[in-house]
């Protein structure tokens, strides 16, 4: 049988893949016998799966990678895997069989090591010693970890490399946008590379992606409030007020008390830092309706974070 990826599944039919398990729980049937409840992801997305007799099978650690024969089931409107077989797969073994880590693993399809350098050169030509210096300790200095961590689990840049993209995404419009209102370019770009820096405590890394502990009882405006608060600490005579307004940045990004900010953007820099965090997301959430919808109508179904049709233009445009 052919191996297939998860955004290639359709209802009805049989597949053969590799998966990574993502989580998996014991659970029981209403007369209580054991099954497996699985979340599955490859590098195109993610399925939930369900191992019906599982008396024996003890349930794999999470990031484990499996190799899985399943029947593609509908339910809820929402594609599950009724999985007939499932081992653990030995990497030797099976790399002869196709097994790929670059296919379980999803990745930014941009230029990784161009966008690293953008941001490094957009570092160096920060005029403000005092946010140079920040923006040296933590953006620069944790280059490794930044450039492999994604900028979300699911919603948007939800892939190695995602938080990466995402920074450099907003700060190509987030600049010159700066430039053009006369506003203050280091504090932005600060504002920009900072925003979401609680991510890289809020959430693990690949292969085993998911919230830590941190990131469930804090979340990532928190940790990311702390670790600049911290970070600024050890930088002799960092200015007062630079930190309070950064600070803000930090704590006023997702624009409204609802989504978990305790403040609303209250400058210009703010509100700009905010405005391009929501665009660069939501260009990003499009694209992933598109690549998701694997139909050929010129309409997405309405699944969507948007939870409307979105306009694909990509089929006969006569119905
Ligand atoms: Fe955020
Ligand atoms: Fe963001």
């Amino acid at each position: 049988m052919e191996l297939s990826q998860i955004c290639s599944y359709e209802a009805g039919t049989k597949i053969a893949s590799y998966l990574l398990v993502q989580e998996a729980r014991v659970r029981r049937t209403r007369d209580d016998k054991p099954y497996l409840d699985l979340v599955f992801s490859d590098a195109s997305g993610r399925i939930n799966g369900k191992i019906w007799d599982a008396a024996e099978i003890d349930a794999p650690e999470p990031g484990t990678p499996v190799g899985v024969l399943a029947q593609v089931d509908s339910y809820n409107e929402q594609l599950q895997l009724i999985v007939e077989k499932m081992f653990i797969v030995n990497e030797k073994e099976h790399r002869e069989k196709g097994f790929n880590w670059e296919l379980l693993i999803p990745r930014t399809k941009k230029d990784m090591d161009a966008m690293w350098q953008a941001v490094t050169d957009a570092v160096a030509s920060v005029e403000n010693p005092f946010l140079k210096k920040l923006l040296e300790k933590m953006i620069i200095e944790n280059g490794e970890q930044i450039k492999k961590w994604p900028a979300s689990l699911v919603l948007h840049h939800a892939y190695l490399g995602g938080y990466l993209e995402h920074i450099f995404g907003m700060m190509e419009v987030a600049l010159p946008a700066a430039r053009s209102y006369t506003l203050d370019a280091d504090l932005v770009l600060a504002g920009v590379l900072l925003h979401d820096i609680g991510k890289l405590g809020e959430l693990s890394g690949f292969p085993n992606n998911h919230y830590t502990n941190e990131g469930n009882f804090l979340g990532h405006i928190v940790i990311g409030w702390h670790l600049v608060h911290s970070a600024i600490g050890e930088i002799e005579d960092f200015p007062i007020e630079l930190r309070l307004r950064l600070e803000h940045i930090i704590l006023s990004h997702q624009g409204k008390y609802e989504y978990q900010s305790p403040k609303m953007p209250a400058f210009p820099e703010a509100v700009l830092v905010h405005y391009v965090d929501e665009l660069d997301a939501r260009l990003n959430m499009m694209d992933k309706v598109m690549a998701e919808d694997s139909s050929d109508s010129l309409w997405s179904n309405t699944r969507n974070y948007f939870k409307i049709p979105i306009y694909r233009g990509i089929a006969d445009a006569d119905d």
